[in-house]
């Protein structure tokens, strides 16, 4: 059962992983662009944020998963570090350009409150995660990547709930506006499930304690 989640989630983050390469193959305008103002699109910051988020944002999806699997980390160690600084860096620019992107989200300022939340809360677990990792402190350092990860997974949810919530309420405004939430609220309480089991001891573990 767990194999054929880890399955399940490994093929969904590369879906959407490979999404945003979507706005470079389409010449007309597509998806969330159809929704923006033609001031937005005259924006020149607006699109270096929005492009630096979605292919930063991609990469940090696509690697991502492969990092919670205990048999590969302990065997490729090295791979594991390597692997790790890319996702750091990728969710640093990603989040850098999707809290700009957040200000001007479709549907206001209660969305715009929703994804930015949701930034803060993304690049906080994953720079936690990464000093704690140079502390050695292992343990936290899974936590916090577990939460990461669990935010980076909103793109994932997005957009299963966003046709769901189309279905039920045939809005695209009330859509937008209760994804904008549920995309990641639901996921930070299954990354509490997960790491309601590793203790919080700030004890300093070695890696290949961890499993
Ligand atoms: C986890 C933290 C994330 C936050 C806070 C976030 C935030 C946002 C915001 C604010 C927008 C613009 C919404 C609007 O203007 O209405 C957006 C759009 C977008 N984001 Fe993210 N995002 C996150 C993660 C990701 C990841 C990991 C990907 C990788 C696939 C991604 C890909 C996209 C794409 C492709 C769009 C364009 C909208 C679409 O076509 O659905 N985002 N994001």
């Amino acid at each position: 059962m767990k194999k054929v989640l880890w399955i399940i989630g490994a093929t969904l983050a590369v879906s959407i992983g490979l999404y945003p390469s979507l706005y470079f193959l389409f010449t007309e305008k597509f998806g969330l662009l159809l929704t923006k103002s033609p001031a937005l699109l005259a924006n020149e910051v607006w699109w270096t944020a929005f492009y630096t988020h979605i292919v930063f944002g991609g990469i940090a999806l696509l690697v991502g998963w492969t990092q919670f699997n205990s048999q590969w980390r302990k065997k490729y160690l090295n791979t594991h570090r390597l692997v790790g600084k890319i996702y750091v860096f990728s969710v640093l620019l990603s989040g850098l350009g999707g809290g700009y992107i957040a200000f001007f989200a479709t549907g206001g300022w209660l969305n715009s409150l929703g994804f930015g939340l949701l930034d803060i809360i993304w690049v906080y677990t994953t720079w936690r995660a990464f000093t704690d990792a140079k502390n050695k402190n292992i343990i936290s350092h899974q936590r916090m990547m577990i939460y990461s990860y669990a935010a980076c997974f909103a793109a994932v949810t997005l957009r299963l709930w966003l046709p769901i919530l189309m279905v039920i309420f045939k809005d695209m405004e009330i859509a937008y506006g209760i994804v904008a939430w549920l995309c990641w609220v639901p996921n930070l309480f299954v990354a509490y499930r997960l790491t309601a089991n590793i203790p919080l001891s700030k004890t300093a573990y070695s890696v290949e304690n961890v499993q």
